[in-house]
């Protein structure tokens, strides 16, 4: 089965003084989702952006606004995401003693409900939820950073979850370390949606060739 393939490039390796015209960039160069990664210091080590991002990427796109929730706790944030323009809302696996109602949560809002494993997390803990969401991370890097490198190890993972859906047509995104060597063997294990940040966005070329190579790479 095929699925669309959606790039989604993550701000988090935007250049900040021109925010607005990166993501800007990213939609007319054929980026299909503008990924949001929200970090809080305790469930990674890195502190990055919060509603007031969201709010202002809102407006000068038209793009959904996938976001990423990287922080513990999040069930009394959910609603300043949404209100702030969120189309997606992912929290962590490992950040969510009552999954089910976390993910309730986000839907009543009228947000797409995701969740994300980190590495070492098996695709097992899924196995129960897998119906109650619309899009599931991958994280392919350990989270807190751009830039850093694949891991490989994630492929067998992504291949389970996307058996486990016994063709059921779910988003399943990777995150970290996705450029036109990694991409296609993520794509060839299952994944439809590519989180891209360092790849896109970096002084080597413009932000629609990067989008465009990893298109290129996947066949898309
Ligand atoms: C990592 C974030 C990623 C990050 C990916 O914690 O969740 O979304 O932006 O960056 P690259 O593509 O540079 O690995
Ligand atoms: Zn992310």
């Amino acid at each position: 089965m095929t699925h669309t393939i959606h790039i989604a490039p993550s701000i988090l390796a935007a250049d900040f003084t021109r925010l607005g015209e990166q993501v800007r960039d990213a939609e007319a160069g054929g980026g299909t989702l503008i990924h949001i990664d929200v970090m809080d210091g305790r469930f990674v080590p890195n502190i990055s952006m919060g509603p007031l991002v969201v709010e202002a990427v809102r407006r000068v796109t038209s793009l959904p606004l996938d976001v990423h929730l990287m922080i513990i706790e999040p069930d009394h944030l959910l609603e300043n995401f949404a209100r702030a323009g969120a189309t997606s809302i992912t929290v962590h696996w490992e950040t969510c003693p009552d999954l089910p109602r976390t993910l309730q949560a986000i839907k009543s809002l009228g947000c797409r409900a995701g969740v994300a494993i980190n590495p070492p997390t098996s695709a097992n803990v899924l196995f129960d939820f897998i119906h109650q969401v619309d899009l599931i991370n991958v994280m392919t890097v350990n989270p807190g950073f751009g830039g850093q490198a694949f891991l490989p190890e994630m492929l067998p993972k992504i291949r389970q979850l996307r058996q486990m859906l016994s063709g059921r047509a779910l988003d399943i995104e990777v995150d970290g370390g996705i450029n036109r060597d990694t991409a296609p063997a993520a794509v060839e294990a299952g994944a439809n949606v590519l989180v891209a940040g360092s790849s896109v966005f970096n002084s080597k070329h413009s932000v629609a060739e990067g989008i465009e190579a990893l298109r290129r790479a996947v066949g898309n």
